[in-house]
């Protein structure tokens, strides 16, 4: 499986997700902002189940790892020893004439192997060689060749040579100007005065706040090493190119783990970290097939840190990064221990050693998993009239073949469905029949997200709940009050349909849809 093999477009995911209330683009009355992005009734369902999920792997069904939920504005000086203030930045450059404004790393050159004053043409990263080459013919005369022409990093480039570069939004060759770090974390004030003195700033990521906190918490709870401090909760960054829907946000939430180990095992528990995390994603439905590795070289690395692996997934406009998983030392607790001067040592009562713990940090972006688990569960399916086999619609197709009809339907896996379980009687004028479904909603609830649907004909009820990804349709009949106190139970995959008593419902559910 590849980004290529999706049975769904961008375009048609963006409309589902808006027409059913998964995403809405924030303050949308007012034109919208950026960057920034509201989940609506189904979506917030689906965000905390994915949250719940991480944290029952985490917290629940391990003794060794404990939560924390840490402020978003803290001391600015947390900041500075971590290394924000003076490193969190990304590289910019603008467009004199458009206007336009691109992350330079992100931005690559088709340029002439051999000709030093030839036209250098920028292009965002990812723009195929074919599209480069055309841009570059138009401006060329038809001259350029591609044999002739090779792409490089923009930031690989000598600002002397601007002069021949024409931007990605332009046929102008000397607009850009040259790149500028700046920094991402957003700035604030504490109080009523806006002076320096009082600036703080947003939470970039989730991790300060648990190192900031280990003292507290270590003498709290009292674990031996190894063992982890979790944490979800929103991040801020003001990202100079916000993209691909809410892939890179301007607010986000992050998922992150600190475990904190014994020097000299960062490897092997590097490694346990990463084929933990894999496995968690298998179990809330991103498959093997879709999910790669991308292991950092040591070059790669920043000084302190002595593996990082990103976990990638095949969205449909590219593989980009789920989770990234870094083994970085005690290069923060050290920090903050020279910042503070607090200690940040561990007692091992074992072996009566004092030492900082060194750290592995699995650290993942939940409305990123959102994005992939959207992606991964959409299909568009063509279903016969008749009876007979089940087709996969074409990508972009309006309609479906003679004798059969469309389905959308979102095949979550069902701990990460946004609701669990639809009840409905099979009419809505019988009210004995109504109650005894009602009875059997309000109980369910209790337990399980649960939908209740009296109106319209039962297959287009089926298909309202397909659309929004709900595993199991529990149908309240004649027989169900007149005679056996059954259901009927339908899966939305298979679409298969089974009897049960009511008696046996709840283990029936519980078997598929709890984590
Ligand atoms: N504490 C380490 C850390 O923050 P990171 O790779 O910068 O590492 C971790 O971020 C995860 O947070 C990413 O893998 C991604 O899932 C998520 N993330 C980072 N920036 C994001 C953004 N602008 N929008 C959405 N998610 C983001």
């Amino acid at each position: 499986m590849k980004a290529n093999d999706y049975h769904v477009t961008m375009d048609a995911l963006v409309s589902l997700c808006k027409r059913r209330g998964f995403i809405f683009q924030t303050s949308e009355i007012y034109g919208g902002i950026n960057g920034f992005w509201d989940y609506g009734p189904l979506g917030v369902e689906l965000k905390r189940n994915i949250k719940a999920c991480w944290w029952k792997s985490m917290t629940q069904l391990r003794e060794d790892i404990v939560g924390l939920d840490s402020a978003i504005i803290m001391h600015p000086r947390v900041w500075e020893a971590s290394g924000h203030v003076g490193n969190f930045k990304d590289p910019m450059l603008d467009c004199r004439e458009t206007k336009g404004r691109y992350r330079a790393d992100q931005i690559v050159v088709f340029k002439h192997k051999t000709d030093a004053d030839a036209l250098m043409f920028a292009f965002h990263e990812g723009t195929e060689p074919a599209a480069s080459l055309k841009k570059a013919k138009k401006l060329t005369n038809g001259s350029a060749l591609m044999d002739d022409y090779e792409t490089v990093a923009l930031l690989d480039i000598p600002l002397d040579r601007y002069s021949k570069l024409v931007g990605p939004d332009t046929n102008e060759p000397g607009t850009l100007t040259e790149p500028r770090a700046f920094n991402l974390m957003f700035k604030t004030y504490v109080g009523p005065v806006e002076e320096s003195s009082n600036v703080a700033y947003l939470r970039p990521e989730t991790a300060q706040g648990i190192f900031a906190q280990f003292s507290n918490v270590c003498s709290t709870i009292r674990n031996k090493v190894p063992f982890g401090i979790a944490q979800i909760g929103k991040a801020f960054r003001n990202e100079i190119n916000p993209r691909n829907y809410t892939f890179r946000s301007r607010e986000f939430e992050q998922m992150e783990l600190e475990y904190f180990i014994k020097p000299g095992t960062d490897a092997e528990q590097h490694e346990y970290w990463v084929t933990e995390r894999l496995k968690w994603y298998e179990k809330v439905g991103l498959p093997e097939g879709r999910m790669h590795r991308d292991i950092h070289s040591a070059e790669a690395l920043a000084h302190y840190a002595s593996a990082c692996t990103d976990i990638l997934y095949d969205f449909p406009f590219g593989t980009q990064e789920l989770e990234g998983i870094a083994a970085r030392g005690n290069f923060d607790l050290t920090q903050h221990q020279n910042a503070s001067g607090k200690s940040m040592e561990y007692f091992d009562e074992e072996t009566k050693e004092h030492f900082i713990p060194h750290v592995v940090e699995p650290s993942a972006g939940v409305d990123r998993i959102a994005l992939a688990l959207l992606c991964e569960a959409y299909r568009e399916e063509w279903i016969p009239k008749n009876g007979g086999e089940v087709l996969t619609a074409e990508v972009g197709a309006k309609r479906a073949p003679e004798g059969y009809e469309v389905r959308t339907v979102m095949r979550f896996a069902p701990c990460i469905a946004p609701y669990k379980v639809a009840v409905l009687p099979l009419v809505k004028n019988n009210e004995e029949l109504v109650a005894k479904a009602r009875g059997l909603f309000e109980r369910l609830s209790k337990r399980w997200k649960c939908f209740y649907d009296q109106n319209g004909a039962i297959g287009r009820r089926y298909r309202r709940q397909d659309e929004i990804g709900t595993p199991l349709c529990v149908t309240v009949d004649f027989e169900t009050i007149e005679k056996d106190n059954c259901v009927t139970v339908r899966d939305r995959d298979s679409m298969e349909q089974v009897r049960l008593s009511i008696d046996e419902l709840d283990s029936y559910i519980s078997n598929i849809v709890d984590f």
